[in-house]
């Protein structure tokens, strides 16, 4: 139904964990089905959702083997949590390379990707920071794009080299339609400064150039986060909470935190929805021809 990508030049930002958590709110409070690419051949997805022996267990299942037609859609997914299912990447490198020396394979890619997107209500796509040419292909071919940006000096650098990133390759800016503040720390004067400056250089791009990104609510940096992946769990997930290790309290501060970033998203998805609903009559033709009667 839609492909939404988390992005930012920048390493270390939170593209995996808010790709992650997005996809189990969509599962778990949304009800929805969703399906992770791993673009990034480090396959930290998998670590997010406690499930890194999937990455290991199996040498030929993942993405390049579907490509190459020697598994089958089935065959290469990964089912994580109910509704959710992942797939690794081998190679990202030796991907690109193969893209560029093989135009077809560029349509296998997407033919793929619109397959899942076909079955699944979102397909996400969790990116590498580094850029190469399935970087730009997927990020292009991205419905939506969700620019994860860390609130210090060099987040705001990642966020302009992003935006310079996309002006090179030709990557439509407005395809941003969201921009995450993060690790923001309350007490703290540079995060405040950089969300700032960060507010500021949006409002400058979207003069400039076409950024028409929603900026939402930022999320805090916080020890329980780490906690929580170290253990292989995520804020959505509700049967073992009570047998986690860390304060039960803190854990449920980093859920109500999440649930107002993703409030933000699903109100601006169904405001989306509703765009493209009225565009869709706009085409109508001005006249519609009576069937006679027989
Ligand atoms: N709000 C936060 N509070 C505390 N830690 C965070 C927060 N967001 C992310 N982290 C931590 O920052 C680290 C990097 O996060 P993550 O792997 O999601 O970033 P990434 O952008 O995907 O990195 P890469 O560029 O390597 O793919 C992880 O250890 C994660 O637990
Ligand atoms: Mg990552």
């Amino acid at each position: 139904m839609a492909i939404i990508s988390t992005y930012c030049k920048k390493g270390g930002v939170g593209k995996t964990t808010f790709i992650g958590y997005l996809a189990h709110y969509l599962t778990e409070v949304k009800n929805k089905t969703v399906l992770i690419i791993s673009v990034d051949d480090q396959n930290s997805i998998f670590t997010l959702f406690g499930k890194q022996n999937l990455v290991t267990a199996s040498n030929d299942d993942y993405l390049e083997h579907l490509m190459v037609g020697l598994r089958t859609y089935e065959e290469v997914l990964h089912e994580v949590r109910d509704n959710l299912y992942l797939i690794k990447t081998l190679n990202t490198d030796a991907l690109s390379t193969k893209l560029i020396i093989d135009r077809s394979s560029e349509k296998t890619l997407l033919e793929i990707i619109d397959t899942y997107n076909e079955a699944f209500d979102y397909v996400l796509l969790d990116f590498p920071p580094s850029s190469c040419r399935a970087t730009e292909v997927l990020l292009d071919y991205s419905d939506r794009i969700m620019l994860i940006i860390s609130l210090d000096s060099l987040g705001i650098d990642g966020f302009i080299n992003t935006i310079q990133f996309f002006v090179d390759q030709d990557i439509p800016i407005s395809k941003i339609q969201y921009i995450l503040p993060n690790k923001f720390i309350a007490n703290r004067r540079a995060p405040k400064k950089s969300l700032e400056t960060l507010r500021a250089q949006a409002e400058e791009f979207s003069k400039t150039m076409e950024l028409d990104a929603l900026i939402l609510p930022y999320f805090s940096e916080k020890s329980t986060v780490q906690n929580i992946q170290e253990q292989g769990k995520t804020p959505f997930d509700k049967d073992e909470l009570f047998t986690y290790r860390y304060d039960f309290n803190e854990m449920l501060k980093v859920r109500e935190e999440l649930l107002g970033v993703f409030k933000a998203v699903d109100e601006y998805e169904e405001e989306l929805a509703n765009r493209a609903k009225k565009e869709k009559e706009k085409e109508k033709p001005g006249f519609q021809l009576k069937k006679k009667k027989k």
